[in-house]
């Protein structure tokens, strides 16, 4: 290989600050692995020295404790964009330390490349093989490296040998021109190869290589508890009797599933469905139940931008590359989230809210309006676009202290008009062509809680002294939130 190695301690001798960083991978997959530890060391000598060291971060999506994590532990962050979803940064956000925006997961790569942000001083790329030329096979994460390469004045990359040449094939690297002379993203079923499987880099701009050697260390995930259950049991019966109904194909349509347990339930429901066929994926993640469901064939193909599975998982993709290879597809979040490409082929996507409100509007990104879980992510790229967007919630949190149906969501991400199904432990919401009162019942009646159905209806029949087709009393609506915020729980609320 032509390219110098270089020590992390080396390659963090090129981050200074104030720089723009961007960061390969979606997720923690295909994230850097070691030089964002050796620039957070660096950081923490010069902070102890009263000399500063923060870096902008653009990334694919949330990262890992590798990165995020280190870089926010040594205060080391001061833009950070466009997702994350790990403790000690969201305090870092919250506590104003780092300056988070929030971003739909689909734009920050057009975005950049429109200079929105100013210019990129380095990008750190991981990658399973490098050829002389700067050819390029990126990790099992793409997020937004095609741009950060493109844009980047110098490329660091990380050749992580774990993974040393067996990924080639596994990517479809696109990058589409920018307006005005954008065409069509050309992607008329999920499998559709657009691209190349190689990321071409510019030679001249690769300051070094760091060796890497380990799996990209997903959690596995919990096991579903009788909340999730019900919920994915929910979404099933759901889309098995749309599809009963003839309103999804009987060849059904892709799924988007979000990240966790709910999205594992509905799956693994949809898979043992004898109604539903074999179907396909067109989603930003790809989890262990989806490659379980390859293997058991229930999954036919899924175009993702990352396999975010367990290290047990991530080998077994390794150790069978061949027969994923014709089941995965790995793409830049910017077609993987394409707005024109999931209208066009349909998704069925399923998100999760941290709120949602009697009229349909979901908060998923704020605890009580204030305060920065980890961001919209993907949510609003598939929600706004999909052919059905369903969004789900637990009915209650916090053992009933929380209603997650409220009067009015503390903070919008998704409004009345991107949430076709609302769906609880309770029951499923359908506010298909209801209008906003009409609405009201509905998820009162189905989705909330037993227990806060008689607050909600309370609240309704305030009626809008205002009047107005939207019946809320203006300062009586937050009035859960704020009853939280003094007594610790929603129920001891009063209009
Ligand atoms: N008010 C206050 N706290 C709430 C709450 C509410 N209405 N709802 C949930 N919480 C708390 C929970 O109690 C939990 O707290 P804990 O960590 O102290 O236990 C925490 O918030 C997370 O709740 P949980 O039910 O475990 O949520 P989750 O892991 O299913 O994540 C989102 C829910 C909304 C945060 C997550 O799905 C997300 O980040 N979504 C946006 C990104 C996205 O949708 N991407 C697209 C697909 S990948």
């Amino acid at each position: 290989m032509k390219f110098p190695i270089l020590t992390p301690q080396e390659a963090a001798e090129y981050f200074h600050d104030g720089d723009n960083v961007g960061f390969s991978g979606f997720t923690a997959p295909g994230s850097p692995k070691v030089v964002p530890g050796a620039i957070a060391e660096k950081a923490e000598r010069l902070h102890a020295e009263g000399k500063p060291l923060k870096i902008n971060i653009f990334s694919g999506a949330s990262t890992s404790d590798r990165c995020d994590g280190v870089l926010a532990r040594a205060n080391a962050i001061g833009i950070r964009t466009p997702y994350q979803n790990l403790p000690d940064l969201r305090k870092r956000i919250n506590a104003h330390d780092c300056h988070y925006f929030d971003l739909h997961l689909s734009e920050l790569a057009q975005k950049f490349r429109y200079g929105f942000y100013g210019d990129l001083d380095v990008a750190i790329i991981e990658v399973s093989d490098i050829q002389d030329d700067g050819t390029v096979v990126v990790g099992l994460g793409v997020g937004n490296v095609p741009t950060y390469a493109q844009r980047a004045k110098k490329i660091i990359l990380e050749l992580n040998e774990k993974i040393h040449h067996k990924l080639y094939g596994l990517h479809d690297i696109y990058l589409p021109l920018d307006p005005p002379n954008r065409g069509e993203i050309p992607v008329f079923k999920p499998s559709d190869h657009i691209g190349t499987p190689t990321l071409k880099l510019d030679p001249e701009k690769i300051v070094g290589v760091v060796m890497s050697d380990s799996l990209d260390g997903v959690h596995a995930f919990t096991t579903p508890d009788d909340v999730t259950n019900h919920i994915g049991a929910n979404v099933c019966h759901f889309l098995i009797s749309e599809m009963k109904a003839g309103r999804i194909p009987s060849s059904f349509l892709p799924i988007q599933s979000g990240v966790g347990n709910v999205a594992n339930a509905v799956l693994y429901g949809l898979a043992d469905a004898k109604e539903i066929p074999d179907f396909e994926m067109y989603t930003e993640v790809i989890q262990d139940a989806v490659i379980d469901l390859m293997k058991r064939g229930r999954c036919k193909y899924g175009s993702t931008s990352s396999l975010t599975v367990s290290n047990e998982v991530e080998q077994d993709v390794i150790d069978n590359i061949d027969f994923f290879k014709q089941k995965v597809v790995i793409r830049p979040v910017e077609i993987s989230n394409n707005p024109e490409v999931i209208r066009r082929l349909g998704i069925i996507a399923m998100n999760t809210a941290l709120e949602a409100d009697i009229f349909g509007n979901v908060n998923s990104t704020h605890v009580t309006g204030t305060k920065m879980m980890n961001g919209i992510g993907g949510s609003g790229d598939f929600a706004r676009n999909a052919y059905i967007s369903i969004f789900s919630c637990p009915s209650i949190t916090k053992e009933g202290k929380i209603s997650n149906i409220v009067p009015m969501v503390s903070h919008l991400d998704h409004s009345e008009h991107s949430v076709d199904i609302l769906v609880t432990d309770q029951g499923i919401a359908d506010l298909r062509g209801k209008d906003p009162i009409q609405r009201a019942h509905e998820i009162i009646n189905n989705c909330a809680h037993p227990m806060y159905r008689p607050l909600l209806n309370e609240y309704l029949k305030l009626g809008g002294p205002q009047g107005g087709q939207t019946p809320h009393t203006l300062n009586a609506s937050l009035a859960f939130h704020t009853a939280f915020l003094a007594t610790g729980d929603m129920r001891n609320v009063t209009f």
